[in-house]
């Protein structure tokens, strides 16, 4: 009804316009009997224009106001967007945004569009996991340190199953084969192992798997061998200072880190709890905070796995208020993470999560699904009845329109990770992705990378990149980018005056990138 007023509305105003004396005309139909052909076209492009406008200024973004240095900026943005927009419609293959990720990667990387992005100040990356955060580079430079052991496969392929390191070859039930890494480098010729171990250590180059049950079990293949390199006591703090550097580089100032707190281990049989985790974590955070002042912080979401008992589930709750109270500052709050298909839903859990929701703030993954009706589609609903602060993914949002009010009314935001939801084949075309229904209503998300390192993907830009080109309409333009870095902020787990000072260090910085590329 709303919308039927309104554009009875506007036509009786531009007939008005235009000099033509009306009484109040009640419905469309009745004016187009009396009016000439060339007046009614005349209000046609002025409706139209003015429902264009309405939905402009109503998408993310659409509130933003660009100062006069903002708006030449823009200028030089919309241009390098328009240009591989025309690009792609006059041959779709050239269009990198569309395509799928690892396709189009190294393309999008010499776009002057994308180089731009890289230094835009892109405020707070709320949704990645410990074991995903670093380039396959700085990996692949960690498997040279010594007494590292690798678990070949039997099988034809001789594919690498374990990563250890150990003063003795490991002892274990796998069924593949231990050998000294360095061994391994010696015998083989050239550099076939680093080339393997780089293509293992992500998800490339297959594009196509049958279904996401497929290529979550070659994703779970990475975090298997990915985790005995990174949980040796003497590498998870360097590797979290690494992945702030990382991220950093990429324009990034904060970060909420996922992590499942693995326990470590070292060559001499240390006894190791996940405060010994969370403390070098916490470390590595307090001393690359040190060196960098503009630096807005990281934080952690302790996020074990969502398949266990319900007694495993009440020790998990147990371990985040054991860390709430060593890490005040450092804890932000708790998630379950795991592929929600094979997972319990959320409901199952909900006593236990309700005993304990006062205590602690849930980040939940929730809606990383394309079963519509599930019970894993209903964690939506769950994630919002149990308090969580903002859903990772919600990909099946739109099917829930009373979850979808509710979780406005909440504030909710919406974490974002479209390469992420691509590789893991839930979307195809970053074209038809969900997520553009939410910018179109200015819902409130925030870009996020899920596991960029499994991906090949800079710790945020790339999601940026697609979110711009393809997600957002195609007339979204600097405000649009803008408001994605404000919201990283305003949905941040800051306190009020935590949340200033971000804004400020925030602030300083894009300013600054304005001046620098304007000059
Ligand atoms: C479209 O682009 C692709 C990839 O660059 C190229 O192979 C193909 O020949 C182009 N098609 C036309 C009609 O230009
Ligand atoms: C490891 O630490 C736990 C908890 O402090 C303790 O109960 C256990 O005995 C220790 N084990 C060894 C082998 O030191
Ligand atoms: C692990 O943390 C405990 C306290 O939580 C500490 O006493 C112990 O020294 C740490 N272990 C190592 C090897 O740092
Ligand atoms: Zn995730």
């Amino acid at each position: 009804m709303g919308n039927l007023r309104s554009l009875r509305h506007l036509a009786i105003f531009c007939i008005l316009a235009n000099g033509w004396v009306f009484v109040l005309l009640s419905e469309l139909p009745t004016l187009r009997s009396f009016t000439p052909l060339a007046e009614r076209v005349r209000a046609y492009e002025t409706l139209r224009a003015n429902i264009l406008e309405k939905e402009i200024s109503a998408q993310l973004g659409g509130g933003v106001l660009l100062n006069s240095k903002e708006s030449a900026l823009n200028e030089l943005i919309m241009l390098e967007k328009r240009r591989e927009l025309e690009l792609g419609l006059t041959n779709l293959s050239q269009f990198q945004a569309a395509q799928h990720f690892f396709r189009s990667n190294e393309k999008i990387n010499k776009t002057p569009l994308f180089q731009l992005l890289r230094g835009m100040p892109k405020g707070g990356v709320l949704h990645a996991h410990d074991m995903a955060l670093c380039s396959s580079e700085y990996l692949l430079r960690l498997t040279y340190r010594e007494h590292l052991w690798v678990c070949v496969s039997r099988s034809q392929t001789k594919e690498y199953e374990r990563l250890r390191f150990s003063l003795l070859r490991p002892q274990s039930e796998q069924p593949c084969e231990w050998l000294l890494l360095s061994d391994l480098r010696g015998s083989e010729r050239g550099d076939v192992v680093d080339k393997k171990l780089l293509a293992q250590l992500t998800m490339y180059p297959q594009v196509q798997f049958d279904n996401e049950d497929a290529v979550w079990k070659h994703f779970r293949s990475i975090f298997r061998l990915v985790i005995g390199l990174l949980t040796y006591a003497p590498v998870w703090e360097e590797y979290i200072y690494r992945a702030l550097e990382e991220f950093y580089a990429d324009g990034v100032q904060y970060l909420e880190i996922r992590s499942v707190l693995p326990i470590f281990y070292d060559l001499v049989g240390g006894n190791y709890t996940i405060l010994n985790t969370t403390r070098a974590m916490r470390n590595a955070e307090l001393r690359f905070r040190a060196t960098h002042s503009d630096w807005i912080g990281s934080r952690l979401i302790y996020a074990p796995t969502r398949k266990v008992s319900d007694a495993r589930l009440v020790e998990y709750l147990g371990n985040a208020l054991l860390l709430k109270s060593h890490f005040p500052d450092y804890l932000a709050g708790f998630d379950l993470v795991g592929y929600e298909a094979e997972g319990r839903p959320l409901r199952d859990y909900a006593r236990e999560l309700l005993a304990v929701q006062d205590d602690i703030n849930f980040y939940f993954h929730a809606g990383e699904t394309n079963w519509y009706g599930s019970s894993i589609d209903e964690n939506l609903l769950d994630a919002v009845l149990l308090g969580t602060k903002r859903i990772g993914h919600g990909l099946a949002l739109l099917k829930h329109p009373e979850v979808l009010r509710l979780a406005r009314l909440r504030n909710i935001a919406i974490e974002v990770s479209p390469i992420s939801n691509q590789v893991l084949q839930y979307v195809g075309d970053l074209r038809t992705h969900p997520a553009a229904v939410l910018f179109a209503q200015n819902y409130p998300v925030v870009i996020a990378s899920d596991d960029p390192s499994f991906w090949k993907a800079t710790p945020l830009t790339h999601d940026f990149y697609v979110a711009f080109m393809v997600i957002g309409s195609q007339k979204a333009d600097l405000g649009m980018l803008k408001q994605l870095a404000s919201n990283s902020i305003t949905y941040g787990a800051f306190e009020q005056a935590q949340r200033e000072k971000a804004f400020e260090k925030w602030n300083k910085r894009w300013e600054k990138w304005i001046d620098d590329v304007l000059r």
